[in-house]
């Protein structure tokens, strides 16, 4: 078994470059846990602010080239309801990453017919993160083109807790018959809402886990981990993770 999964491994990595991708198949829904940034900028003697500035640049690349090869949702997971344990300076330079990268960016956003979504509760966000935000799903409101999707003080338990709170809501006010909650019904619930749920995962860093993100969207995702550290994530990698993707047979559960 353990052979067999080497194998399968190997022949997944022997993707090139160049490997020409499956237009026909590019999954729809691309999620991203972009971890790493601290050690990136530990290797180098950098502060670790430096690696999420770093972090940042690389979205703008990941945004064309998702645009380009024609994946639909791009959600990238930017702050974890976790993450505010983090140190207060740190913290206070993450909440001001969106701002810095909607002034920068959202003309092109615009022009390339990016919708901005926000996955989180933005009620707990700065109001200078919270403004920066707004506007920019404002503005790209009226764009039909890639959904960028930021995970921002999002959790996947809590989002399923409040899910589980509308849902007994309506209930109660004798909305919704308990017989009729469905997978559907919580799943609408959820800050997901209306997306697709993600067709393929990608986490850098070389970590294992899934810390809290999408944990019901992801139930039939396909994952691909990489030792690649986020700052270092390129158009490349990104067409690796594609490739392999694309060499994998989704059952859902069926044979
Ligand atoms: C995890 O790496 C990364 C984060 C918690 C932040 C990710 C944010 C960005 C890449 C930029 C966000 C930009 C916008 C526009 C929202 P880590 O700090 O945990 O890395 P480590 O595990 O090496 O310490």
């Amino acid at each position: 078994m353990l052979k067999k999964w080497t194998n399968r491994k190997e022949e997944e990595n022997n993707t090139s470059e160049e490997a020409s991708l499956d237009p026909q198949n590019i999954p729809e829904h691309v999620a991203i846990i972009m971890d790493g940034n601290g050690r990136w900028a530990k290797k180098r003697g950098l502060p670790r602010v430096a690696g999420h500035r770093e972090g940042m640049n690389v979205i703008k690349k990941i945004v064309k080239t998702s645009n380009k090869l024609g994946v639909k949702t791009l959600t990238l997971y930017a702050f974890s309801t976790e993450n505010w344990k983090r140190p207060k300076p740190e913290v206070d330079f993450l909440m001001r990453l969106p701002e810095r990268f909607l002034k920068a960016e959202l003309p092109q956003l615009i022009e390339e017919n990016v919708q901005v979504r926000i996955t989180g509760s933005k009620e707990a966000l700065p109001g200078h993160t919270r403004d920066a935000v707004n506007k920019a799903i404002e503005d790209t409101s009226g764009n039909d083109g890639l959904i960028l999707n930021f995970a921002l003080n999002y959790g996947s338990r809590h989002e399923m807790v409040e899910a589980m709170k509308d849902v007994y809501k309506e209930i109660e006010r004798g909305r919704l018959a308990i017989e009729d909650v469905t997978e559907d019904i919580i799943g609408s619930h959820l800050m997901t809402g209306g997306l697709k749920d993600p067709d393929l995962l990608i986490r850098t860093s070389g970590e294992i886990r899934l810390s809290n993100f999408m944990l019901w969207q992801l139930a039939y995702s396909e994952f691909w981990f990489t030792e690649v550290l986020w700052p270092d994530f390129t158009e490349k990698h990104f067409k690796e993770a594609i490739a392999v993707y694309q060499k994998r047979t989704r059952r859902f559960g069926g044979v």
